[in-house]
């Protein structure tokens, strides 16, 4: 079925379609199936996890969805096209923060719209309002290395909003960052989520955490990497953690995915 012909939340810019994907990297040591035949169908708008173990796959399946690395078998397609390369409509948070060390905060959120000239000062307005979102403006003058872990990593995240993609992949975003910095990440992405109409997929080592913001969470397995189960949320939005954490279906659910991950 061509995407076009799909109604509503399942088609559109933001409709990720993984189809029989496997990815194998050939090493030294032999070869690595990072990932065997994952079948998957993400709707536009919608928020969606993926937890699995230590090595399961889910950073190579978050950057074969950015086009960053190809996929050795099968496809994936976006808004219908099949990706064969990092596709400007993505915004990417990687595992690890990566900003360009010589550059200042603000013109590392910039960076994306260089890519078309000089950035407008409508880009540079929206510079400064994600960086407010991350609680970040009164950095913008200074360079990466004169912030901590925590606060490169909401630069990131700052830089993969500020062109409001369609599509936004966030291999554990907030992982080094404290509990209450990462709460309110949480509930401030969100926020953008529900705002920006963008697909999230979502990658976190923390089951609360994929519980509290999804739609659905994939579960992976390891050697090879591969989907385990899908799981919904059927718990309703808006989500606040007091309403979340109030909810038994919350605790059901998250002791169902530890049970699977064990
Ligand atoms: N560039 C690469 N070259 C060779 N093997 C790789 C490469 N990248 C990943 N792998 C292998 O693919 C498998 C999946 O790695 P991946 O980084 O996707 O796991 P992950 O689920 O993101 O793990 P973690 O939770 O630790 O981040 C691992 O066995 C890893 O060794
Ligand atoms: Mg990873």
């Amino acid at each position: 079925m061509s995407s076009e012909s799909l109604p509503g939340q399942l088609s559109g810019r933001g409709h990720i379609e993984i189809e029989g994907v496997s990815k194998v990297f050939a090493s030294m040591a032999g070869d690595i199936t990072a990932l065997e035949r994952i079948d998957f169908d993400i709707a536009s708008r919608e928020f969606v996890s993926i937890v699995g173990p230590s090595g399961c796959g889910k950073s190579t399946l978050l950057r074969c969805i950015g086009g960053l690395i190809p996929v050795s078998d099968g496809a994936i397609r976006i808004g219908g096209d099949v990706v064969t390369e990092p596709d400007p409509r993505i915004g990417y948070v990687f595992q690890k923060a990566v900003l360009l060390p010589w550059r200042t905060v603000e013109n590392n959120v910039l960076l994306p719209f260089e890519i078309k000239g000089k950035p407008s000062s409508a880009d540079r307005a929206k510079a400064q309002e994600v960086l407010e979102m991350v609680g970040l403006w009164e950095y913008h003058k200074h360079r990466p290395g004169e912030l901590s872990g925590g606060m490169q990593q909401r630069v990131s995240v700052a830089r993969a909003l500020v062109t409001q993609p369609s599509i936004l992949l966030m291999d554990e975003p907030f992982g080094a960052l404290d509990a209450q910095t990462r709460d309110s990440m949480n509930v401030e992405l969100l926020r953008i989520w529900q705002e920006a109409q963008t697909t999230v997929v979502f990658v976190t080592h923390d089951i609360g955490e994929a519980v509290f913001l999804s739609d659905r969470i994939m579960v992976m397995a390891a050697r090879p990497g591969r989907v385990h189960d899908v799981i919904d949320v059927d718990i309703e939005r808006p989500r606040s953690f007091e309403k979340v954490e109030a909810d038994e279906r919350f605790w059901a659910l998250r002791q169902r995915i530890r049970e699977e991950l064990h």
